[in-house]
């Protein structure tokens, strides 16, 4: 039985795809995928710079084939995701002699963006990543394009738009860092305004880009505890273990003219040593341990990628490492921590 099976039993468990997965460019990793998980989203190619590049311009293709990889494998998928501050369409801010569009003008592009792309898979995707990063982790409001020039409702006309265009989706606020106590409390506030308001709100994402040291684990799980008690179902989805260090534990380092820097921010190149290896495994044991106790509360969980190989850590913030943050390694082999997860439930 693999994790999809046992863990199965209580919440989906999923995967950020990439498009060589799903056009069968890395049949390896696509195996892995519908062996272990029983839920997708796609990493990239459902994002606004992506699938909507121009006014008049969609590029559906890649979204399309991660759909069809879905329903070729009977695949639960998510969608992910449809208004960020982070690869917007960024000529949704202007107009085309540079100025700032209106209130009105946003709204509207806004509307047009979320009903073209959550109607173009009207009932195949389960539910939508609606809003992402909205919240700074001081629990102030993030100055977003979108909030700066709309407001603080767009936040809950996405929700609307996105209701509107499928009925039937579930809608999700999608964040990192939500063990910070003042995320954690402005998200909830979101979320029963939304509900007071009368709109669909279905979870709470909890992205989890973990670390070793980060972030607290008491903190972490009374934030699955207060969303839960806003009256959503709480999801994990976006989880991975950075193995590595921050820049930020080097300051004042210029990183990018220091090279013998990029060795200290890499110390695990050829492999993690054994310390390591049982600091990786206790993380992703005591991340796992707090998703069987909250169990019921908890309705998926989804790593960030696949393989070791394929995670974006190997590039984000510092290109051109390697990282060790998923549960499969750069043989496609999945690590022995994965019997000890499925061993817990
Ligand atoms: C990342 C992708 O994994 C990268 O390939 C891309 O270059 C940048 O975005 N939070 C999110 C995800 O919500 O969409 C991000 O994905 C990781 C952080």
């Amino acid at each position: 039985d693999t994790m999809k099976d046992v863990l199965g039993k209580y919440f989906t468990v999923g995967a950020a795809v990439n498009i060589d997965i799903v056009y069968g460019r890395s049949p390896e990793e696509a195996r892995i995928v519908t062996d272990n998980f029983n839920s997708i989203v796609a990493e990239n190619c459902m994002k606004g710079e992506v699938i909507h590049p121009e006014e008049n311009t969609y590029f559906w293709d890649d979204a399309d084939r991660t759909v069809k990889f879905a329903e070729d494998n009977g695949l639960e998928i998510i969608g992910h995701c449809l208004v960020w501050h982070s690869q917007p369409p960024e000529w949704m801010f202007t107009y085309e002699n540079g100025d700032t569009v209106s209130r009105a003008v946003l709204i509207d592009r806004m509307y047009h963006h979320i009903t073209n792309v959550v109607s173009r898979y009207k009932g195949k995707i389960k539910g939508w990543d609606v809003v992402n990063e909205a919240v700074n982790d001081d629990g102030t409001m993030r100055q977003s394009p979108y909030y700066k020039i709309i407001g603080p409702d767009y936040v809950r006309l996405a929700f609307e738009f996105a209701h509107e265009a499928d009925p039937n989706a579930e809608l999700y606020i999608n964040d990192f860092s939500m063990a910070s106590p003042g995320k954690r409390a402005t998200i909830c506030k979101i979320v029963r305004q939304l509900k007071a308001d009368g709109c669909r709100i279905d979870g709470i994402g909890m992205q989890s880009h973990n670390g070793i040291d980060y972030p607290d684990l008491d903190e972490y799980e009374a934030s699955i505890d207060s969303f839960a008690a806003c009256g959503v179902k709480v999801m994990i989805t976006e989880l991975d273990m950075n193995m590595l260090p921050s820049p930020d534990d080097f300051s004042g380092a210029d990183i990018s003219q220091h090279f013998d820097y990029q060795d200290k921010l890499n110390p695990y190149k050829s492999g993690l040593d054994s310390k390591g290896r049982k600091l990786f495994e206790k993380r992703y044991l005591d991340f796992f341990g707090i998703y069987y106790r909250h169990r019921h509360q908890i309705s998926r969980v989804t790593f960030w990628g696949v393989t070791d190989k394929g995670s974006w850590l190997n590039d984000f913030p510092v290109e051109g490492r390697t990282n060790y943050p998923l549960l499969f390694d750069r043989e496609n082999k999945a690590k022995p921590v994965v019997e000890k997860i499925i061993k817990l439930f």
